[in-house]
């Protein structure tokens, strides 16, 4: 591996002057010191086809080195035109007379410049600066691209965690995700709440890790104290991910998931939009994949059916707008009217992918006040 020193003099830099001896003497003390990756040019449309060479050939420059023009600004446009394209640090270099000139390249965004006659050690010094920034920059986006993707497995062995635990939620959490994620994005949420929603998709029936199998896999109907037990899976959720910086925005999603519009879930008895949005997003499709999945005590409905339940429960159950969304989002999947939902799910490692940037289209039961529904029946895989 390569130290930072190593890092910057394997960088790339164009030195683009005008005139040949301070081209030359730049070029001489950039390689002196070590700097072997160093073009030149003398004109602003030789650096620019060296420019594009270099990202066509996935060998971008980091560094110019630009000679402003004397006494006229032919080298600002030059500048101009690098910067609005290309992605890299730039050091003026400007006559004397020319200071002016230098000192509005750098209002427009150059990073640093020199006056002639060079001086070449401070040359060094900010050539050196401005790529140590740039490795670091660099480094960091490493880091957290790395970082990104622990955090994202590690959401993938948890969603598996709960499906091995619970047979009847079989890529249940990522159907809820991804018809989650798309019902978000209907409503006009930004990216990050698309992906925050997605992610508590992933995790909101977390808290069954807590149960005993014995309920969570009890074919018939529950006793009222075993459906107090299960129900207490999203309070448990909540608390297990507690401590995950990046799920703090997700928390609330995932501890009021089975909260009713007319205040008749739990685990509080919230009502309408004392409900955080996404949990109200989150009850609506995971109610909605219940319907249409086949579980141990009952046949899956329709998409037709869910739809109509959906809308009987819209207004006391769920939330109408979500409900609306939920159905738009299922017309334009081309969901209605196919009674087979096998295969609709995506698999766990595209649903990731989905959610870091992309959004997915999926499926996902319903309850009016005072009715039973799939998500709070009895049986545990619904709860
Ligand atoms: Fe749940």
């Amino acid at each position: 591996m390569l130290t930072a020193q190593q890092a910057i003099k394997a960088m790339r830099l164009l030195i683009v002057v005008p005139d040949d001896e301070v081209r030359t003497v730049v070029d001489e003390k950039l390689q002196h010191e070590g700097y072997e990756r160093v073009k030149t040019a003398s004109r602003g449309e030789d650096a620019v086809r060296l420019l594009s060479a270099g990202l066509a050939a996935r060998e971008p420059i980091d560094l110019v080195v630009l000679g402003l023009g004397l006494q006229d600004r032919a080298g600002l446009d030059a500048f101009d035109e690098i910067r609005s394209v290309f992605d890299l640090a730039t050091l003026l270099i400007a006559g004397r007379e020319d200071r002016a000139l230098a000192l509005e390249g750098v209002g427009r965004g150059a990073d640093d410049y020199l006056v002639l006659p060079v001086d070449l050690d401070l040359m060094i010094l900010k050539a050196e600066k401005l790529l140590m920034r740039r490795f670091l920059r660099r480094e960091l986006r490493r880091s957290t691209t790395r970082n990104e993707t622990l955090f994202l497995n590690i959401l993938a062995v948890m969603a598996k965690v709960i499906e091995a635990k619970d047979p009847y939620t079989r890529s249940h959490s990522e159907k809820v995700s991804s018809l989650s994620s798309a019902v978000a994005r209907e409503m006009g949420f930004a990216d990050d709440e698309v992906r925050r929603i997605g992610v508590a998709g992933i995790l909101h029936d977390l808290g069954k890790m807590g149960i005993r199998e014995a309920i969570l896999k009890k074919p018939g109907p529950l006793e009222p104290e075993e459906r107090a037990v299960v129900q207490r899976h999203p309070v448990i959720a909540s608390m297990i991910l507690e401590p995950i910086e990046q799920l703090q925005g997700a928390l609330g999603y995932i501890k009021y998931h089975h909260e009713h519009f007319d205040g008749s879930g739990y685990p509080e008895g919230l009502k309408g939009e004392e409900i955080p949005l996404g949990a109200r997003i989150l009850h609506a499709t995971e109610a909605c994949d219940s319907m249409l999945s086949r579980r141990s005590y009952s046949a899956p409905k329709t998409i037709e059916e869910a739809v109509a339940e959906l809308r009987t429960c819209s207004g006391t159950q769920f939330d109408p707008q979500v409900v609306e969304a939920l159905i738009t989002v299922l017309k334009h999947s081309g969901q209605l009217g196919r009674q087979d939902q096998e295969g609709v799910g995506r698999s766990l490692p595209e649903l990731l992918e989905d959610i870091t940037g992309r959004v997915s289209v999926d499926d996902s039961s319903p309850r009016k006040s005072g009715m039973r529904s799939a998500t709070d029946s009895e049986d545990q895989s619904a709860v």
